[in-house]
């Protein structure tokens, strides 16, 4: 199977009350343990591409041929989608272009009629080449500059405006922060995704920020609407530690341990366990 567009995988999940894990990649490593991951679990999946991780990997053309080769080579069968992160408004368009199957377009930081206007066009884009999309209303904070900021709240006429534009599933803050939680975070805010799903006439929700949320917050957040969970520090989190495991124990000075392909395999390992585990709490495994 060729990869595919999100919206059936997300509409489907919407309707089972599950989430489809979308879990950033940064290099042929990251893309292969989360495509594994998915095949073994056998969940839809998507693949996350921010666009300084498009730059990382030699531009957007590089990942979707990068992609596609490695999801032939290892046979993967169960649906992929290959989806730009907060992408920019030229971003979006070079990601449409370039062939991936989803693409976010994130106008957050545009006055809201702005916003509106970018989403509707790109939203007309992305569909005349078969694309999912996502937009977003709000911003949602996390960590910049040592500086975290709480997560912001939606605002649910804004979510109602951009849900009928006719896009795909929709990125609303309710309290969600990118990175890790501080402390004295406050947690999901229900109240208002419940009031957000309400006026959206079932819209898909997408809970960004989906490292290291406590696991009835994130059941909860699914009961409630949210279809796409985001997930990227936790999986950078996982490889760092195998690796540095690995490295302390000095194993890449015995024998041959410093060959790439040995020195990288445990944080590639604990990657794909990491992303099985995930799609287990998610709900989405079995629903290939
Ligand atoms: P985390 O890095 O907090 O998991 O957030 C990922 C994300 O929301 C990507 O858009």
């Amino acid at each position: 199977m060729a990869l595919v567009s999100a919206t059936e995988m997300i509409n489907k999940a919407h309707a089972g009350h599950y989430a489809v894990g979308a879990f950033n990649i940064n290099n042929m490593e990251w893309t292969k343990a989360i495509l594994l991951a998915a095949e073994e679990a056998k969940s839809p999946v998507m693949l996350g591409v921010s666009e300084g991780a498009g730059k990382y990997m030699c531009g957007f053309k590089n990942v979707v041929a990068m992609v596609r080769e490695i999801h032939d080579f290892l046979g993967i069968s169960v649906p992929v989608a290959l989806h730009l992160d907060h992408g920019t408004y030229e971003g979006a368009k070079a990601c449409i272009e370039a062939g991936f199957t989803s693409v976010m377009f994130d106008g957050s930081h545009y006055p809201f009629e702005e916003n509106l206007e970018k989403s509707k066009e790109m939203i007309a884009l992305a569909h005349a080449k078969g694309c999912s999309i996502e937009c977003e209303v709000g911003g949602i904070g996390g960590e910049e500059d040592g500086v975290t900021s709480m997560g912001e709240l939606a605002d649910p006429k804004e979510c109602e405006t951009i849900a009928n534009l006719g896009v795909d599933f929709l990125a609303a803050g309710i309290g969600n922060i990118h990175g890790k939680y501080p402390a004295n975070w406050a947690g999901l805010n229900f109240d208002r995704l419940a009031e957000i799903q309400s006026v959206t006439n079932g819209k898909p929700l997408v809970l960004h920020g989906g490292s290291g949320i406590p696991a009835d917050q994130i059941a909860k957040a699914i009961s409630l609407g949210v279809s796409k969970i985001n997930v990227n520090t936790e999986l950078q989190l996982e490889f760092a530690a195998a690796t540095r495991t690995y490295i302390e124990a000095g194993k890449d000075q015995e024998g041959k341990g410093y060959d790439p392909r040995k020195l990288l395999k445990p944080g590639a390992d604990a990657i794909q366990a990491k992303v099985v585990a995930m799609i287990h709490q998610f709900g989405s495994a079995g629903k290939a």
